[in-house]
Protein backbone atom coordinates (compact mmCIF):
# COMPACT_ATOMS: atom_id res chain seq x y z
CA UNK A 1 0.00 0.00 0.00
CA UNK A 2 1.48 3.21 -0.88
CA UNK A 3 1.29 5.93 1.55
CA UNK A 4 2.36 9.03 0.18
CA UNK A 5 -0.38 11.20 -1.78
CA UNK A 6 0.87 12.30 -5.80
CA UNK A 7 1.60 15.70 -5.70
CA UNK A 8 -0.18 18.00 -8.36
CA UNK A 9 2.26 20.64 -9.54
CA UNK A 10 0.54 23.37 -11.44
CA UNK A 11 0.22 22.44 -15.03
CA UNK A 12 1.44 24.83 -17.96
CA UNK A 13 -0.80 23.98 -20.13
CA UNK A 14 -4.63 22.36 -20.39
CA UNK A 15 -3.63 19.04 -21.80
CA UNK A 16 -1.34 19.16 -18.66
CA UNK A 17 -4.02 20.69 -15.80
CA UNK A 18 -6.08 17.80 -17.83
CA UNK A 19 -3.68 14.65 -17.30
CA UNK A 20 -2.29 16.34 -13.66
CA UNK A 21 -6.39 16.33 -11.86
CA UNK A 22 -7.22 12.67 -13.29
CA UNK A 23 -4.01 11.13 -12.08
CA UNK A 24 -4.48 13.08 -8.79
CA UNK A 25 -8.09 11.13 -8.71
CA UNK A 26 -6.43 7.68 -9.40
CA UNK A 27 -3.62 8.27 -7.26
CA UNK A 28 -6.70 8.85 -3.79
CA UNK A 29 -7.91 5.92 -4.62
CA UNK A 30 -4.88 3.65 -5.51
CA UNK A 31 -4.58 3.73 -1.75
CA UNK A 32 -8.07 2.10 -1.39
CA UNK A 33 -8.48 -2.19 -1.46
CA UNK A 34 -11.77 -3.18 -3.85
CA UNK A 35 -14.03 -3.75 -1.23
CA UNK A 36 -13.06 -0.23 0.36
CA UNK A 37 -13.93 1.31 -3.24
CA UNK A 38 -17.23 -0.09 -3.31
CA UNK A 39 -18.78 0.51 0.13
CA UNK A 40 -21.27 3.18 0.75
CA UNK A 41 -22.06 4.24 4.54
CA UNK A 42 -24.87 6.38 3.97
CA UNK A 43 -27.05 8.20 1.78
CA UNK A 44 -24.82 11.09 1.67
CA UNK A 45 -21.60 9.15 0.87
CA UNK A 46 -20.69 7.76 -2.60
CA UNK A 47 -18.45 4.99 -3.16
CA UNK A 48 -14.76 5.80 -4.88
CA UNK A 49 -15.72 3.51 -7.55
CA UNK A 50 -18.99 5.61 -8.60
CA UNK A 51 -17.09 8.95 -7.64
CA UNK A 52 -14.25 7.66 -10.35
CA UNK A 53 -16.74 6.65 -13.19
CA UNK A 54 -19.05 9.99 -12.60
CA UNK A 55 -16.31 11.85 -12.97
CA UNK A 56 -15.66 10.80 -16.12
CA UNK A 57 -18.96 10.20 -16.93
CA UNK A 58 -19.21 14.17 -16.41
CA UNK A 59 -16.01 14.82 -19.21
CA UNK A 60 -18.19 12.40 -21.99
CA UNK A 61 -21.57 13.91 -21.28
CA UNK A 62 -20.87 17.92 -21.12
CA UNK A 63 -17.60 17.74 -23.20
CA UNK A 64 -17.11 14.88 -25.79
CA UNK A 65 -20.96 14.11 -26.83
CA UNK A 66 -21.34 18.86 -26.75
CA UNK A 67 -18.68 19.44 -28.91
CA UNK A 68 -17.55 15.94 -31.08
CA UNK A 69 -19.56 15.76 -34.12
CA UNK A 70 -20.86 12.05 -34.23
CA UNK A 71 -19.38 11.19 -30.88
CA UNK A 72 -20.63 7.70 -30.32
CA UNK A 73 -21.16 6.77 -25.86
CA UNK A 74 -18.67 4.22 -24.92
CA UNK A 75 -21.18 2.28 -22.86
CA UNK A 76 -24.95 3.25 -23.34
CA UNK A 77 -25.91 2.10 -19.48
CA UNK A 78 -23.25 4.57 -18.29
CA UNK A 79 -25.44 7.80 -18.94
CA UNK A 80 -27.86 6.24 -16.60
CA UNK A 81 -25.55 4.43 -13.75
CA UNK A 82 -23.27 7.57 -13.13
CA UNK A 83 -25.49 10.51 -13.81
CA UNK A 84 -25.79 12.19 -10.22
CA UNK A 85 -28.45 14.92 -9.93
CA UNK A 86 -28.75 16.21 -13.71
CA UNK A 87 -32.88 15.56 -14.28
CA UNK A 88 -32.48 17.44 -18.07
CA UNK A 89 -29.66 14.40 -18.75
CA UNK A 90 -32.31 11.56 -18.09
CA UNK A 91 -32.84 9.10 -15.10
CA UNK A 92 -30.11 7.52 -12.80
CA UNK A 93 -30.51 5.09 -9.83
CA UNK A 94 -31.57 6.04 -6.70
CA UNK A 95 -28.70 8.13 -4.68
CA UNK A 96 -28.65 5.76 -1.60
CA UNK A 97 -27.99 2.12 -3.90
CA UNK A 98 -24.86 3.13 -5.82
CA UNK A 99 -22.81 1.12 -2.91
CA UNK A 100 -24.79 -1.81 -4.78
CA UNK A 101 -23.81 -0.89 -8.14
CA UNK A 102 -21.44 -4.20 -8.23
CA UNK A 103 -21.30 -3.90 -11.78
CA UNK A 104 -19.48 -2.74 -13.87
CA UNK A 105 -16.63 -3.75 -12.05
CA UNK A 106 -13.81 -1.50 -10.82
CA UNK A 107 -11.44 -3.07 -13.34
CA UNK A 108 -14.23 -1.91 -16.01
CA UNK A 109 -14.53 1.87 -14.24
CA UNK A 110 -10.92 1.97 -14.74
CA UNK A 111 -11.07 1.03 -18.12
CA UNK A 112 -14.05 3.68 -18.75
CA UNK A 113 -11.42 6.53 -17.46
CA UNK A 114 -8.44 5.64 -19.78
CA UNK A 115 -10.63 5.11 -23.12
CA UNK A 116 -12.12 8.74 -21.92
CA UNK A 117 -8.56 10.21 -21.20
CA UNK A 118 -7.68 8.80 -24.69
CA UNK A 119 -10.34 10.65 -26.16
CA UNK A 120 -10.20 13.52 -24.16
CA UNK A 121 -6.66 14.20 -24.93
CA UNK A 122 -7.35 13.16 -28.34
CA UNK A 123 -9.97 16.38 -28.47
CA UNK A 124 -7.59 18.63 -26.57
CA UNK A 125 -4.91 18.32 -29.17
CA UNK A 126 -7.34 19.24 -31.73
CA UNK A 127 -6.48 22.90 -29.85
CA UNK A 128 -10.69 23.45 -29.02
CA UNK A 129 -10.89 27.61 -28.54
CA UNK A 130 -14.02 29.46 -27.49
CA UNK A 131 -15.51 30.34 -24.41
CA UNK A 132 -18.12 28.04 -24.32
CA UNK A 133 -15.63 24.70 -24.95
CA UNK A 134 -12.54 26.03 -22.59
CA UNK A 135 -15.35 26.59 -20.02
CA UNK A 136 -16.88 23.50 -20.33
CA UNK A 137 -13.52 21.72 -19.78
CA UNK A 138 -12.51 24.00 -16.49
CA UNK A 139 -15.88 22.93 -15.17
CA UNK A 140 -14.92 19.50 -15.65
CA UNK A 141 -11.80 19.95 -14.05
CA UNK A 142 -13.14 21.69 -11.02
CA UNK A 143 -15.96 19.32 -10.90
CA UNK A 144 -13.35 16.24 -10.83
CA UNK A 145 -11.25 18.59 -7.85
CA UNK A 146 -14.28 18.53 -6.02
CA UNK A 147 -14.87 15.15 -6.03
CA UNK A 148 -11.44 14.20 -4.78
CA UNK A 149 -12.34 15.42 -1.96
CA UNK A 150 -15.47 14.24 -1.25
CA UNK A 151 -13.92 10.45 -2.30
CA UNK A 152 -11.92 10.92 1.00
CA UNK A 153 -14.83 12.85 2.91
CA UNK A 154 -17.02 9.80 2.02
CA UNK A 155 -14.41 7.30 2.70
CA UNK A 156 -13.14 8.18 6.09
CA UNK A 157 -17.09 8.28 7.34
CA UNK A 158 -16.95 4.46 5.38
CA UNK A 159 -13.78 3.61 7.45
CA UNK A 160 -15.42 5.18 10.85
CA UNK A 161 -18.61 3.18 9.84
CA UNK A 162 -16.47 -0.35 9.11
CA UNK A 163 -16.40 -2.45 12.58
CA UNK A 164 -12.11 -2.65 12.89
CA UNK A 165 -11.95 0.97 12.06
CA UNK A 166 -9.29 0.14 9.16
CA UNK A 167 -7.13 3.05 8.66
CA UNK A 168 -7.18 4.93 4.41
CA UNK A 169 -3.22 4.68 4.88
CA UNK A 170 -0.73 4.18 7.61
CA UNK A 171 0.36 6.60 10.31
CA UNK A 172 2.72 8.97 8.95
CA UNK A 173 4.26 9.60 12.55
CA UNK A 174 2.94 9.01 16.21
CA UNK A 175 0.43 11.46 17.36
CA UNK A 176 1.05 12.94 21.01
CA UNK A 177 -2.32 14.00 22.13
CA UNK A 178 -0.70 17.10 24.17
CA UNK A 179 -1.41 20.61 23.06
CA UNK A 180 1.02 23.01 22.73
CA UNK A 181 0.28 26.20 24.16
CA UNK A 182 -1.79 27.31 22.10
CA UNK A 183 -2.57 31.44 22.16
CA UNK A 184 -5.76 33.20 23.62
CA UNK A 185 -7.88 33.64 20.55
CA UNK A 186 -7.19 37.42 19.04
CA UNK A 187 -9.52 39.33 16.62
CA UNK A 188 -9.11 41.35 13.72
CA UNK A 189 -11.38 44.73 13.79
CA UNK A 190 -13.03 45.99 10.08
CA UNK A 191 -15.00 49.23 10.51
CA UNK A 192 -17.91 47.59 8.33
CA UNK A 193 -19.58 49.81 5.30
CA UNK A 194 -20.58 49.38 1.94
CA UNK A 195 -17.92 46.60 0.50
CA UNK A 196 -18.50 44.17 -2.74
CA UNK A 197 -18.14 40.55 -2.94
CA UNK A 198 -18.53 37.91 -5.05
CA UNK A 199 -16.82 36.97 -8.11
CA UNK A 200 -15.38 39.35 -11.47
CA UNK A 201 -13.00 38.67 -14.09
CA UNK A 202 -11.69 36.19 -15.88
CA UNK A 203 -10.06 33.47 -13.54
CA UNK A 204 -13.09 30.24 -13.37
CA UNK A 205 -15.47 30.81 -11.15
CA UNK A 206 -18.88 28.86 -10.21
CA UNK A 207 -21.97 30.59 -10.96
CA UNK A 208 -22.73 30.29 -7.72
CA UNK A 209 -20.11 33.30 -7.01
CA UNK A 210 -21.34 35.80 -9.39
CA UNK A 211 -22.76 38.54 -10.10
CA UNK A 212 -20.23 40.95 -8.09
CA UNK A 213 -22.37 42.86 -6.55
CA UNK A 214 -22.70 45.51 -3.19
CA UNK A 215 -23.50 44.95 0.45
CA UNK A 216 -23.59 46.65 3.67
CA UNK A 217 -21.53 45.40 6.86
CA UNK A 218 -21.71 46.56 10.24
CA UNK A 219 -18.36 47.39 11.85
CA UNK A 220 -17.08 43.87 13.52
CA UNK A 221 -14.28 41.44 14.50
CA UNK A 222 -13.17 38.03 13.03
CA UNK A 223 -11.51 35.35 14.97
CA UNK A 224 -7.52 35.48 14.34
CA UNK A 225 -7.56 31.37 14.08
CA UNK A 226 -10.32 28.91 13.66
CA UNK A 227 -11.64 26.98 17.10
CA UNK A 228 -9.18 24.51 18.52
CA UNK A 229 -10.13 21.35 19.33
CA UNK A 230 -8.96 22.07 23.12
CA UNK A 231 -11.41 25.08 22.69
CA UNK A 232 -14.17 22.47 21.50
CA UNK A 233 -13.34 20.12 24.19
CA UNK A 234 -14.13 22.70 27.03
CA UNK A 235 -17.48 23.40 25.42
CA UNK A 236 -18.08 19.37 25.51
CA UNK A 237 -17.38 19.15 28.98
CA UNK A 238 -19.24 22.10 29.97
CA UNK A 239 -22.15 20.49 29.28
CA UNK A 240 -23.10 21.88 26.25
CA UNK A 241 -24.96 18.80 24.59
CA UNK A 242 -27.15 18.51 27.81
CA UNK A 243 -28.23 22.14 27.42
CA UNK A 244 -31.01 22.94 25.13
CA UNK A 245 -30.06 27.00 26.31
CA UNK A 246 -27.18 26.69 23.70
CA UNK A 247 -28.67 25.15 20.35
CA UNK A 248 -31.17 26.10 17.83
CA UNK A 249 -34.82 24.35 18.25
CA UNK A 250 -33.41 22.32 15.08
CA UNK A 251 -30.17 21.76 16.23
CA UNK A 252 -31.41 20.56 19.73
CA UNK A 253 -33.86 18.24 18.13
CA UNK A 254 -30.70 16.67 16.09
CA UNK A 255 -28.79 16.23 19.52
CA UNK A 256 -31.63 13.80 20.95
CA UNK A 257 -32.77 12.60 17.82
CA UNK A 258 -29.48 11.40 16.48
CA UNK A 259 -27.46 11.24 20.03
CA UNK A 260 -24.67 13.50 19.36
CA UNK A 261 -22.52 13.80 22.12
CA UNK A 262 -19.19 15.10 20.54
CA UNK A 263 -17.97 15.85 17.42
CA UNK A 264 -18.85 13.31 14.50
CA UNK A 265 -15.86 11.08 14.75
CA UNK A 266 -14.50 11.95 18.69
CA UNK A 267 -14.68 9.40 21.14
CA UNK A 268 -14.36 8.82 24.99
CA UNK A 269 -12.93 5.47 26.25
CA UNK A 270 -11.02 4.71 29.17
CA UNK A 271 -7.69 6.68 28.12
CA UNK A 272 -10.03 9.72 27.28
CA UNK A 273 -10.96 11.61 24.30
CA UNK A 274 -9.55 9.82 21.18
CA UNK A 275 -10.50 10.51 17.06
CA UNK A 276 -10.91 8.37 13.99
CA UNK A 277 -9.08 10.14 11.43
CA UNK A 278 -7.45 8.83 8.09
CA UNK A 279 -4.40 7.31 9.63
CA UNK A 280 -6.89 5.20 11.97
CA UNK A 281 -7.76 6.04 15.67
CA UNK A 282 -5.80 9.05 17.32
CA UNK A 283 -5.39 11.47 20.70
CA UNK A 284 -7.50 13.87 19.63
CA UNK A 285 -4.85 16.88 18.54
CA UNK A 286 -6.24 19.73 21.16
CA UNK A 287 -4.02 22.20 19.36
CA UNK A 288 -5.45 21.85 15.87
CA UNK A 289 -8.74 23.02 14.52
CA UNK A 290 -11.75 21.19 15.34
CA UNK A 291 -13.82 19.56 12.31
CA UNK A 292 -16.65 17.33 11.31
CA UNK A 293 -18.92 19.72 13.34
CA UNK A 294 -22.68 20.74 12.20
CA UNK A 295 -23.66 24.07 11.58
CA UNK A 296 -26.01 23.43 15.02
CA UNK A 297 -22.91 23.08 16.39
CA UNK A 298 -20.87 25.64 15.61
CA UNK A 299 -23.75 27.62 15.97
CA UNK A 300 -23.84 26.34 19.54
CA UNK A 301 -20.44 26.86 20.01
CA UNK A 302 -20.13 30.15 19.22
CA UNK A 303 -23.31 30.67 21.58
CA UNK A 304 -21.46 29.50 24.17
CA UNK A 305 -18.52 31.26 23.44
CA UNK A 306 -20.08 34.81 23.79
CA UNK A 307 -19.67 35.12 20.16
CA UNK A 308 -21.63 33.92 16.92
CA UNK A 309 -20.30 32.76 13.61
CA UNK A 310 -19.09 35.28 10.69
CA UNK A 311 -21.64 36.06 7.66
CA UNK A 312 -20.01 34.43 4.37
CA UNK A 313 -20.17 38.64 3.25
CA UNK A 314 -17.92 38.86 6.49
CA UNK A 315 -15.64 36.43 5.73
CA UNK A 316 -14.91 37.13 1.89
CA UNK A 317 -14.26 40.47 2.93
CA UNK A 318 -11.51 39.40 5.42
CA UNK A 319 -10.16 36.72 3.06
CA UNK A 320 -9.76 38.76 0.20
CA UNK A 321 -6.13 39.98 -0.41
CA UNK A 322 -5.30 36.81 2.13
CA UNK A 323 -3.22 34.77 0.33
CA UNK A 324 -4.19 31.18 -1.19
CA UNK A 325 -2.12 29.51 1.40
CA UNK A 326 -2.21 26.85 4.09
CA UNK A 327 -2.72 22.98 4.55
CA UNK A 328 -4.45 21.61 1.43
CA UNK A 329 -5.03 18.59 -0.10
CA UNK A 330 -1.23 18.72 -1.70
CA UNK A 331 0.11 18.91 1.82
CA UNK A 332 -0.28 15.10 2.45
CA UNK A 333 -1.50 16.25 6.33
CA UNK A 334 -4.94 14.63 5.58
CA UNK A 335 -5.87 16.85 8.52
CA UNK A 336 -5.98 20.04 10.30
CA UNK A 337 -2.77 21.42 11.83
CA UNK A 338 -2.18 23.92 14.65
CA UNK A 339 -1.92 27.62 13.39
CA UNK A 340 -0.91 30.11 16.12
CA UNK A 341 -3.08 32.95 14.34
CA UNK A 342 -0.67 35.13 16.78
CA UNK A 343 1.37 36.85 14.20
CA UNK A 344 0.26 40.20 13.13
CA UNK A 345 -0.98 40.68 9.14
CA UNK A 346 -4.29 38.82 7.78
CA UNK A 347 -6.03 36.25 10.35
CA UNK A 348 -4.48 32.63 9.58
CA UNK A 349 -6.10 29.68 8.69
CA UNK A 350 -8.32 31.30 6.10
CA UNK A 351 -7.64 29.03 3.47
CA UNK A 352 -6.99 25.27 4.13
CA UNK A 353 -7.39 23.25 6.63
CA UNK A 354 -11.28 23.44 7.94
CA UNK A 355 -14.23 24.41 5.52
CA UNK A 356 -16.31 27.18 7.89
CA UNK A 357 -19.50 27.59 8.62
CA UNK A 358 -21.21 30.86 8.11
CA UNK A 359 -23.86 31.94 9.40
CA UNK A 360 -25.30 32.64 5.88
CA UNK A 361 -27.79 30.66 4.28
CA UNK A 362 -27.42 29.05 0.73
CA UNK A 363 -28.93 31.93 -1.31
CA UNK A 364 -28.70 33.40 -4.83
CA UNK A 365 -26.83 36.71 -5.18
CA UNK A 366 -28.36 39.63 -6.54
CA UNK A 367 -29.17 39.21 -10.05
CA UNK A 368 -27.95 35.54 -10.00
CA UNK A 369 -28.18 34.11 -13.51
CA UNK A 370 -27.79 29.82 -13.39
CA UNK A 371 -25.46 28.37 -16.60
CA UNK A 372 -27.50 27.84 -19.57
CA UNK A 373 -28.92 24.32 -19.88
CA UNK A 374 -28.36 21.04 -18.11
CA UNK A 375 -25.17 22.45 -16.51
CA UNK A 376 -27.68 25.12 -14.45
CA UNK A 377 -28.60 22.29 -12.29
CA UNK A 378 -24.95 22.30 -10.81
CA UNK A 379 -25.21 24.92 -8.38
CA UNK A 380 -28.70 26.81 -8.34
CA UNK A 381 -30.94 24.32 -7.52
CA UNK A 382 -29.63 23.42 -4.03
CA UNK A 383 -30.75 26.90 -3.16
CA UNK A 384 -33.12 26.06 0.12
CA UNK A 385 -32.11 24.45 3.37
CA UNK A 386 -28.44 24.67 3.24
CA UNK A 387 -26.11 26.80 4.59
CA UNK A 388 -22.69 28.35 3.02
CA UNK A 389 -19.58 27.31 4.03
CA UNK A 390 -15.92 29.01 3.23
CA UNK A 391 -12.08 28.45 2.43
CA UNK A 392 -11.57 25.01 2.11
CA UNK A 393 -9.88 22.45 3.69
CA UNK A 394 -7.01 20.19 4.36
CA UNK A 395 -8.90 17.65 1.65
CA UNK A 396 -9.15 20.60 -0.98
CA UNK A 397 -6.53 21.03 -3.82
CA UNK A 398 -4.98 23.96 -3.83
CA UNK A 399 -5.39 25.20 -7.03
CA UNK A 400 -9.25 24.55 -6.34
CA UNK A 401 -10.47 27.41 -3.76
CA UNK A 402 -10.89 31.17 -3.84
CA UNK A 403 -11.78 33.89 -1.55
CA UNK A 404 -15.03 34.33 -3.41
CA UNK A 405 -15.99 30.21 -3.20
CA UNK A 406 -19.11 29.34 -1.83
CA UNK A 407 -19.67 25.53 -0.52
CA UNK A 408 -23.00 24.49 0.75
CA UNK A 409 -24.28 21.95 2.96
CA UNK A 410 -27.82 21.23 5.30
CA UNK A 411 -27.47 22.44 8.84
CA UNK A 412 -26.83 19.12 9.93
CA UNK A 413 -23.91 17.96 7.75
CA UNK A 414 -20.97 16.49 10.12
CA UNK A 415 -19.04 14.17 7.62
CA UNK A 416 -17.51 17.33 5.56
CA UNK A 417 -14.20 18.84 6.96
CA UNK A 418 -16.08 21.34 8.85
CA UNK A 419 -14.86 23.76 11.76
CA UNK A 420 -15.56 26.78 13.54
CA UNK A 421 -14.51 30.86 13.18
CA UNK A 422 -15.75 33.28 15.59
CA UNK A 423 -17.06 36.72 14.59
CA UNK A 424 -18.17 39.89 17.20
CA UNK A 425 -19.85 42.95 16.51
CA UNK A 426 -17.32 45.64 17.09
FE1 LIG B 1 -20.65 15.55 -9.47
Amino acid sequence: MASRLPEVAPAATLRERYGAVRAATMGLAALLSPEHQLVQSMPDASPTKWHLAHTTWFFETFVLSRFVPGYRALDPHYAYLFNSYYEAVGPRPPRPRRGAMTRPSLEEVGAYRETIDERMHAFLATGPDGADVLDRIELGLQHEQQHQELILTDIHHALWSSPLRPAYRPRSRPRDGAAKTVPALKWTSHPGGLVEIGHQGAVFSFDNERPRHRTFLEPFRLARRAVTAGEYLRFVEDGAYRRPELWLSDGWAAVQERGWTAPQYWDLGSDGWSEFTLEGTQPIRLDAPVSHVSYYEAEAFARWAGARLPTEAEWETMATGCPIAGNFLESGALGPRRADGDAAGPPAQMFGDVWEWTASAYLPYPRFRPLEGALGEYNGKFMSGQMVLRGGSCFTPWSHIRATYRNFFPPGTRWQMSGVRLARWD
